[in-house]
């Protein structure tokens, strides 16, 4: 299936019955992603745990909670009034990382995604959407702390994923909060072009 003709909706529906890869096998729920379909700020996460899993919706667990703090306090925005989507869309197992093979299969909806919210600003949460978006094998110790170009006027800002900021003490809080500022800042330069 083509899925670059479809908008997010029937997006959406291929994606709740996908079995491109053997994640299928063990999910409950497919979370596809949520939030406005127009945001100027998108958000990619890893994959579903087990609360998205039974939800269907990303980021609605502990790390969410954390995330929805944040970017109410650094960017000045509800998840209401972004896009929210993962890397992954079904749960992997134990909450293992996922596979090269899943991530590839999964890409195309991701990449549709992007295409069709078109967002100005892209905040990548973490290794796994960092490595798949930036196109880069380092670490994202090593990329966060700056701004990319990305692509056609879209900014791209790596940070810390938020499960990370719950294991990893004050340091990464204050750096993820600084990220978000750049988002900001990238986000109030979109709105002035
Ligand atoms: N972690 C992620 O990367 N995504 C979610 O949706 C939840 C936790």
């Amino acid at each position: 299936m083509d899925l670059g003709s479809l908008d997010l909706a029937g997006l959406a529906e291929v994606a709740a019955d996908c079995t491109r890869c053997p994640l299928s096998d063990g999910r409950t729920t497919v979370v596809f992603g949520t939030g406005d379909p127009d945001a100027d700020l998108m958000l990619v996460g890893e994959g579903p745990g087990a609360e998205e899993d039974r939800q269907g919706l990303p980021f609605v667990g502990r790390s969410g909670k954390l995330l929805d703090e944040l970017l109410a306090q650094e960017v000045g925005l509800d998840r209401s009034a972004v896009y929210i989507a993962n890397v992954v869309k079904c749960r992997p197992p134990e909450n293992r990382d996922p596979l090269p093979e899943e991530i590839a299969a999964c890409r195309p909806y991701l990449q549709r995604q992007v295409e069709l919210v078109a967002p100005r600003v892209l905040v990548t949460l973490g290794n796994f959407a960092t490595k798949v978006l930036l196109n880069t094998k380092e670490g994202i110790t090593r990329v966060r702390g700056r701004r990319y170009a990305w692509g056609d006027g879209v900014v791209l800002v790596p940070t810390y994923h938020p499960a990370a900021l719950l294991r990893g003490g004050s340091e990464r809080v204050a750096e993820t909060r600084a990220d978000l500022v750049r988002a900001r800042l990238s986000l109030m330069e979109a709105r002035e072009t």
